[in-house]
């Protein structure tokens, strides 16, 4: 294989596509790698083998989140403002702490709502698709799982679940030009987004405050931490970092996943034949989607990986998107399998900061690829497919589609 130029910070070698060649030669040939530029400034480590990301994921006291889980994320600093506020910037023992209580946002009961949810808002957003002989899944389909999954956790209508979207969209979407101006500073972008994400939340806040009802808000405003209640702040940047964690990971991944799909007629064709496949395809989707590109954690102790020494005090990216093709873990890592068992991706991460919405996403996505399967039609490209510009989230902004009838091909009978 001839080396690549790897530049891991430039968006747009991911809207090309170009990083799976450049993932795949730094896990050959240096997947400890020293990344000498960085966003900040500083340049960072990129980890890209399966088994040294789990070990940093799963090392607690090696390794802290409070930095945020982006490169160039947030208001820099040594320390992300949020940290030790929101979940996923917090270390032990405190992340324990909150995590603990924001476990009644996942329940099997809210579970159950968010489905509930999901296929209402799926089931009609596919029959204006069809009436309308094809949408653009991005905009159109997708994000009616985070809709549902957002009305179900907070109480918000759909109105202000959409616009809420919208901003988490803008936020995620801080590099690329559908989201903003282009000659705006990206910073400025993004620090501006979050203050919008903080003002919705606010507003709900005071809503519920006057009026408290069956939420997440409602109930944070109850609860209490280390005997005392949570601040204002805790609950807004926990309300955040639950809208932000969601919505565009499981819309994108529900992207990727059709575009994986139209991309491989056999296996569309076998989904639609076979229901039983679903589970072991929702997990196939997400590993070959990898929407959540990297994490990234700052070492507090000197720690040796693969034969390099980490410092304390450097920037570590564990390249989820690459664990995922590491043909030490998975029979054959480039294609794509819907059958694939065990299939254990690294797409929610793992240890203690792995995913807390892991379950509620496998419900949005199994409710939607399950709709999709039983349509009587399959979906076809209609037009190009526009990527998010953005290292960190595996996203597509626009992805056009059509709808064929099956000529012969499969479908299930009923
Ligand atoms: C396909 C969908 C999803 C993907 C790929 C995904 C990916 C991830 C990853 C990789 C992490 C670990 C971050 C780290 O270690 O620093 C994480 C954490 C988190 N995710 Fe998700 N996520 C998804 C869906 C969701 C949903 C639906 C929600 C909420 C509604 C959510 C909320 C969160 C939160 C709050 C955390 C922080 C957990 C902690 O720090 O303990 N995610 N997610």
């Amino acid at each position: 294989m001839t080396r690549p130029i790897v530049d891991l910070t430039d968006p747009d070698r991911f809207v090309r596509q170009e990083h799976h060649a450049m993932l795949a030669w730094l896990r050959e040939n240096d997947p400890v790698h020293w990344h000498e530029t960085g966003q900040d400034g500083a340049g960072f480590w990129a980890l890209t083998g399966y088994e040294d990301i789990s070990q940093v994921y799963l090392d607690h006291t090696g390794f802290s989140s409070e930095s945020g889980p982006m490169l160039g994320g947030s208001f820099r600093s040594e320390k992300d403002p949020s940290a030790g506020l929101m979940m996923v910037a917090t270390d032990l023992p405190r992340h324990r702490m909150i995590r603990q209580q924001l476990h009644w946002a996942f329940s099997q009961d809210m579970l159950r709502k968010v489905a509930e949810q999901v296929t209402r808002l799926v089931t009609a957003a596919l029959e204006r698709a069809l009436a309308d002989g094809g949408c653009d899944f991005s905009t159109d389909v997708a994000t009616e799982l985070p809709a549902g999954a957002v009305m179900a956790i907070t109480g918000v209508s759909y109105q202000d679940a959409h616009e809420l979207i919208g901003m988490t969209r803008r936020m995620i979407g801080f590099r690329d030009p559908h989201f903003g101006d282009p000659a705006e500073d990206e910073r400025l972008v993004l620090a501006m987004t979050q203050a919008d994400i903080f003002e919705f939340f606010a507003e709900v806040l005071r809503a519920r405050r006057k009026n408290p009802g069956p939420d997440l808000v409602s109930r944070l405003l109850k609860a209490e931490m280390n005997g005392r209640a949570w601040t204002e702040d805790e609950i807004l940047y926990n309300c955040m970092n639950i809208a932000v964690g969601g919505n565009e990971t499981s819309s994108y991944t529900a992207c990727s996943g059709l575009e994986a799909l139209i991309g491989h007629p056999g296996q569309y064709a076998e989904l639609r034949q076979e229901p039983r496949l679903l589970d072991s395809a929702v997990n196939e989707i997400l590993r070959w989607s990898s929407t959540n590109l990297y994490v990234r954690r700052g070492a507090l102790r000197d720690v040796e990986i693969g034969g390099r020494m980490i410092r304390s005090g450097d920037v570590v990216t564990l390249w989820n998107a690459s664990a995922n093709r590491d043909a030490k873990q998975f029979t054959d890592p480039e294609t794509f399998d819907l059958a694939r068992t065990p299939n254990r991706h690294l797409s929610y991460g793992a240890g203690l900061h792995r995913c807390i919405g892991a379950m509620l996403a496998q419900t949005e996505l199994s409710v939607l690829f399950r709709a999709l399967a039983d349509l009587p039609v399959t979906a076809a490209l209609s037009g190009p497919v526009q990527r998010l510009r953005s290292n960190f989230i595996n996203g597509t902004v626009s992805l056009p589609v059509t709808f064929h009838g099956l000529g012969g091909t499969g479908g299930r009978s009923r």
